[in-house]
């Protein structure tokens, strides 16, 4: 039976029953729709708007359903319309005509926004303890390895000397920013819509924010026609989720690369890698993979959310049922992704000696070299053009800037000295790049501390 049978003269077709239908997507939502209905209850008790009695027969029964739905002693009908008409229906089933006092001064809308927000709010909680687990990890490898260095990249050619736990640290900073993102998100997210009645308030004495208060939410909504029409915040929060893809899809991108046999930076281990079916020797970065694909589908359903709310005007339209589907996916991809991510680097074998190997061709030490001419007193774009034709005469002679001669160097120019060779040392040019936040092995170090002590 539907909640609103009285006007119509026959059932809905099934056909309709079936489209019509959010039960799939929504019953996820059952413990926070009791949630607002006991505060809504309780609130409806204390204002004289129905009896104490009646207040407390509906908590007790909405605790009593919630209690079985978690055991598995009730289960939802698949052809319920959703999970608001399922709870109300199985509580006035068991307690009779205080059950239906319950949606006194409530609409579904105000119902069903609400219920999103606080579903959301705890999503919110498990991304962000799982963001503060990965930066962890980041930033324990950021110290590990502050002096491990390697060759860092523009334009995917090597450029400069870094190390690999800057490069963790990198990764740790866009996460950090991640999760600032999430805590803003929450701040209005944490509103509560319930009150806003359909979309006109209601002309009973309710204390909206009584109701928020036991729902531990920071404010009301504070227009009925935006509290209940407006979903911003989940696409605000899918928003959040993409950037978390971007990071993850870059992250998982370069483990792709590092892990083949051309860069061999790292390797995975066992637990965290798949084999062919064909090829035997074949060791994949399948889970990098995915999660870089992954991020395909968080941005489709970002984009699916502005769509919807796109062009629709004031109240509530049905379209925003297609809300619940693309934001629920956009946290269970991300929640997904990490579960997966997070081992797979915490247990990633980084090798040093390849990552000192690689940087040692490509020339990545060429600026440091003109850096030297330059403080022997030749203007920088004068030192660039010196350093570049030692580069070419480094690349027809097969040479490195550390294994050219002196005789070599002075041919370039007579400034050069025997300084030039503890200029171009990897080491000390990755030591000499102490500018704040720079990749000196002690920055390096003192961020990872830093970053160590704001991931909370
Ligand atoms: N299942 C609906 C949703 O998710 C609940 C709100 C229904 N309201 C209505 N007026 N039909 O949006």
């Amino acid at each position: 039976m539907k909640l609103w049978a009285g006007r119509f003269s026959k059932e809905v077709s099934k056909t309709t029953n079936d489209f019509n239908s959010s039960i799939r997507t929504d019953s996820r939502m059952y413990k926070e729709d009791i949630e607002g209905s006991i505060a809504h209850a309780a609130m409806l008790g204390m204002n004289g708007i129905i009896t104490p009695e009646d207040a407390d027969k509906i908590i007790n029964g909405l605790k009593e359903i919630e209690k079985e739905l978690t055991d598995g002693s009730l289960v939802i009908p698949p052809d319920s319309e959703d999970i608001h008409t399922f709870v109300e229906g199985e509580l006035t089933s068991r307690i009779g005509d205080a059950g239906k006092r319950l949606h006194t001064a409530r609409s579904r809308n105000d119902q069903v926004a609400l219920d999103v927000r606080l579903y959301l709010r705890n999503e919110c909680k498990t991304v962000r303890e799982m963001l503060t687990k990965l930066i962890g990890v980041l930033a324990d490898m950021g110290k590990k390895y502050s002096d491990a260095v390697m060759s860092g990249y523009t334009h995917l050619q090597r450029a400069q000397p870094v190390t690999f736990g800057h490069y963790m640290l990198a990764y740790a900073e866009m996460f950090l920013r991640d999760k600032e993102r999430l805590d803003s998100a929450v701040l209005r997210l944490n509103r509560s819509p319930l009150g806003c009645g359909a979309l006109a308030g209601t002309t009973y004495p309710i204390d909206r924010n009584k109701t928020a208060e036991l729902l531990n939410m920071d404010d009301v909504c504070h227009n009925s026609l935006d509290g209940v029409s407006d979903r911003d915040f989940c696409i605000e929060l899918s928003s959040v989720m993409s950037i978390i893809m971007v990071h993850l899809s870059r992250f998982s991108e370069e483990i792709i690369l590092w892990c083949s046999h051309e860069f061999k930076y790292i390797e995975l281990d066992d637990a965290f890698s798949t084999g062919s079916s064909i090829m035997p020797q074949k060791k994949n970065p399948d889970i990098a993979e995915l999660v870089r694909g992954k991020s395909g589908r968080v941005f489709g359903d970002n984009m699916a959310l502005l769509t919807v709310m796109k062009g629709i005007p004031l109240a509530y339209n049905k379209d925003m049922q297609e809300d619940k589907d693309a934001v629920f996916d956009s946290i269970d991809s991300v929640k997904a992704c990490l579960t997966a991510f997070i081992p797979m680097i915490e247990t990633m074998t980084v090798k040093r000696e390849n990552l000192r190997a690689a940087a040692a061709s490509g020339f990545i030490n060429a600026t440091d070299c003109a850096d030297f001419l330059v403080s022997k007193g030749m203007p920088f774009r004068d030192a660039y053009k010196v350093t570049g034709g030692l580069v070419a005469y480094c690349i027809a002679n097969s040479k490195t800037f550390e294994t050219l001669t002196m005789d070599e160097y002075k041919n370039a120019s007579g400034l050069f000295d025997d300084g030039v060779y503890e200029a171009v040392n990897l080491e000390n040019c990755v030591t000499g790049r102490t500018s704040l936040g720079g990749p000196s092995p002690e920055n390096v170090r003192k961020e990872a501390e830093r970053v160590k002590k704001i991931n909370v």
